[in-house]
């Protein structure tokens, strides 16, 4: 019989105290596979232990590489793959697997992995990378649902995205900086993590420049050697536990994180009435009970994350008022409301905008997570519902959050993780 954790709250709490950031989900896992670009010894500080960055590690595992995470130390030792394949099985339980496929491409000259299937909230596409591997002279074809490319030697191009996809972006650069000549990236995506894996690429001896601009000129080179890192701070972590004390009117101080990342998170919280103060590595917040409605559109960075509309919308459903979420990255990704509404919470949807009635309290109920962020939201939620709530299927939130409840209840949440027997 399978078993799934679930969490369970009990709302009313303030929350107080210190929490400490871990390292950023979506920062590590594309220099995880960049590690295939050059044989050698790689370690990484400020690793996040989540489901995600075991699923990368069996990844390249598999491809005949060894990997060690000893505590939040990660060390690869990375050697020519064996079989350059992304199987099916572990690519549909994370989108992000695809960014073996640059790499490969890129020193290997053949790859084949799966595409991704769609998630909880409709699909996602790749065409902005196989188009952008085309661009550099990839030879692609689709068989048994696979992505299947090879290549003699990538050639330089110019790559003009139409959508600042940060897959896309962080491929095409593990494509391209073994390739012959200069490639250019136009409309590159300008996240911090995409910017932190041009970093590393370039101590890695890549030659990239334009980085944390949109527009990114590569200059490629015959060979690379490993590197070492720190993972950069989880923002969108750091985006949760803000809006989870803003919620309980607390006043937490967060550490190991880096206010620069999340400004635009920053300015939407001391609308809605938190006061907030900022040193390079610690944020504080601090509230009252009351919480201003403020309207969100979520954008491309450093625009307010897609990654915290599920978030805010839980803040935003006991605010003193109604406010306006619309999310112009993904137009369907609200499984989270059909939830939120379990407990009380007055939304309504009209494609991708939700109009979201402050209610003065929720009430606990048991509700299902449906991916990461949504999972995020009903938590939050649930640390205000009147009474309990149970979250089902809270792998979800493995995927993204370090021992979320550990560190939630260290300040002062009531929440306990329970194995949840299925009845199938
Ligand atoms: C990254 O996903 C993040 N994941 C996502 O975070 C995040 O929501 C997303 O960027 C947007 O910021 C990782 O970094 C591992 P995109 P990614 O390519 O790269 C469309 C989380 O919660 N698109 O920037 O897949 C796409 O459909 C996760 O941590 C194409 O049309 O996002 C979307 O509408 C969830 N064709 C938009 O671009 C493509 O080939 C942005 O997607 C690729 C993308």
């Amino acid at each position: 019989m399978p078993v799934l954790d679930k969490l369970i709250l009990v709302g009313g709490k303030r929350l107080e105290g210190t929490v400490q950031i871990s390292g950023s989900k979506n920062a590590v896992l594309p220099i995880m596979a960049a590690s295939l670009l050059a044989d050698g010894t790689y370690t990484f500080g400020n690793v996040p232990r989540l489901r995600d960055v075991r699923t990368m590690q069996k990844l390249i595992e598999n491809m005949g590489i060894s990997v060690t995470l000893d505590g939040h130390t990660l060390r690869i030792y990375s050697q020519p793959c064996e079989h350059c394949e992304a199987p099916y099985d572990q690519v549909k339980t994370m989108r992000a697997s695809i960014y073996v496929l640059g790499p490969l491409v890129g020193r290997f000259g053949r790859a084949r992995v799966s595409l991704p299937g769609g998630c909880a909230w409709g699909p996602r596409p790749v065409n902005l990378h196989i188009d952008g591997l085309t661009r550099l002279g990839a030879k692609i074809h689709f068989e048994k649902g696979y992505i299947v490319a090879s290549a003699r030697r990538l050639k330089g191009a110019r790559v003009s995205f139409d959508i600042p996809s940060v897959g896309a972006t962080g491929n095409i650069l593990m494509a391209c900086v073994l390739a012959r000549g200069t490639t250019v990236i136009e409309n590159a995506a300008r996240e911090p993590e995409i910017t932190a894996l041009a970093g590393f690429l370039n101590r890695m001896g890549a030659r990239i420049e334009g980085i944390g601009t949109s527009r990114l000129e590569i200059e490629g080179v015959d060979e690379l050697h490993p590197a070492d890192t720190d993972v950069i701070p989880d923002r969108i972590e750091t985006g949760t536990f803000l809006a989870a004390s803003h919620l309980t009117g607390g006043d937490v101080t967060l550490e190991k994180t880096s206010p620069a990342l999340v400004n635009s998170i920053l300015d939407k919280l001391r609308i809605a009435g938190a006061e907030i103060t900022e040193t390079d590595e610690q944020i504080r917040i601090k509230s009252d009970r009351s919480i201003r409605p403020v309207d969100v559109t979520t954008s491309v960075y450093p625009g307010f994350p897609t990654d915290m509309q599920a978030q805010w919308m839980a803040l935003m459903s006991i605010a003193d008022g109604s406010s306006v979420i619309t999310d112009t990255i993904y137009s369907d990704r609200f499984t989270h409301v059909a939830e939120l509404r379990r407990l009380g919470a007055n939304i309504t949807l009209d494609h991708n905008v939700a109009v979201v009635k402050g209610v003065r309290t929720l009430s606990g109920a048991p509700v299902m997570s449906t991916d990461l962020r949504a999972s995020a939201s009903l938590i939050l939620a649930g640390l205000v519902a009147k009474g309990r709530t149970d979250v089902s299927r809270v792998y979800h939130i493995d995927r993204g959050y370090e021992t979320i409840e550990k560190k939630l209840q260290m300040l002062g949440a009531e929440i306990w993780r329970e194995q949840e027997k299925l009845v199938v």
